[in-house]
C-alpha cells in the first residue's frame, strides 16, 4: 500500500471530517481514483476543477483519506461531478454522509436543485442516488467511454 494511503483504520466511521480539497491532496486522490474507476479522471480534470473554483472536498475518516467529491455551482443549480469513496470503506454510510454534506454546501450557496450523471451500469451509484431521492430525468446516449463501445449516462435531479 502506498504511504499516502496508509492510516485509514477499519473503524471508518470515526473522526469523520469533510475538508476543502487542496492541490496537495491530488497525489492521494489520483491513487484512489485509479483504483475505483475503470475510466478514471486525469490529474488535469482535478486541477481544472480546483482552478475553476468548483466546490471540491475530501472526506477524512479514522485519520486517512476516505473519499473526495466535487460539485459545480451554476446560479441556483448544483452539479455533482464526482463522488468517490475508497473501495474498502464503501457501504458503511460514508457516501450518504458525504452527499448530505454536499447538499448542505450547495444550499449554502443558494442552490435549489442538484443534478448529476451516472453510468447506466453503476449499480452502487444509482442505488445511493435513488435512496437519496434523486429522480431520473433523462438519459444521454453514449456519454461515457466503455470497454465495449460507449455507455449511456442516466441524468438525475433532486430538489434541495
Ligand atoms: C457510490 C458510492 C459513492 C457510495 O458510497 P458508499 O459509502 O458505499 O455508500 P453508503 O454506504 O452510504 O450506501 C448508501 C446506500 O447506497 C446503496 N448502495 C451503496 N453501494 C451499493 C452497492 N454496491 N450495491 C447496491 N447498493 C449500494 C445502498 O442502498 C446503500 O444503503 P445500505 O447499505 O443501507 O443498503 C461508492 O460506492 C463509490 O465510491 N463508488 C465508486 C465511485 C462511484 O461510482 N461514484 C459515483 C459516480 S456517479
Amino acid at each position: 500500500m502506498s504511504a499516502v494511503l496508509k492510516g485509514v483504520a477499519q473503524s471508518a466511521l470515526q473522526n469523520i471530517a469533510f475538508v476543502p480539497m487542496q492541490a496537495e491532496d491530488l497525489d492521494a486522490i489520483l491513487i484512489l481514483e485509479e483504483r475505483i474507476y475503470a475510466f478514471p479522471w486525469s490529474r488535469g480534470n482535478f486541477t481544472d476543477s480546483l482552478s475553476a473554483g468548483y466546490s471540491a472536498w475530501v472526506c477524512h475518516a479514522a485519520g486517512g483519506m476516505a473519499g473526495y467529491a466535487i460539485i459545480m455551482m451554476v446560479v441556483d443549480e448544483a452539479h455533482l461531478l464526482n463522488i468517490s469513496i475508497r473501495s474498502e470503506l464503501q457501504r458503511q454510510g460514508l457516501g450518504t454522509m458525504f452527499l448530505e454534506h454536499l447538499c448542505a454546501v450547495a444550499r449554502g450557496h443558494g442552490a435549489v436543485r442538484m443534478f448529476l450523471e451516472v453510468r447506466a451500469s453503476n449499480r452502487s451509484g444509482r442505488a445511493l442516488y435513488a435512496r437519496y431521492s434523486f429522480a431520473q430525468i433523462g438519459r444521454r446516449r453514449g456519454y461515457y467511454a466503455g470497454h465495449s463501445g460507449r455507455e449511456d449516462a442516466i441524468v438525475m435531479k433532486m430538489e434541495l
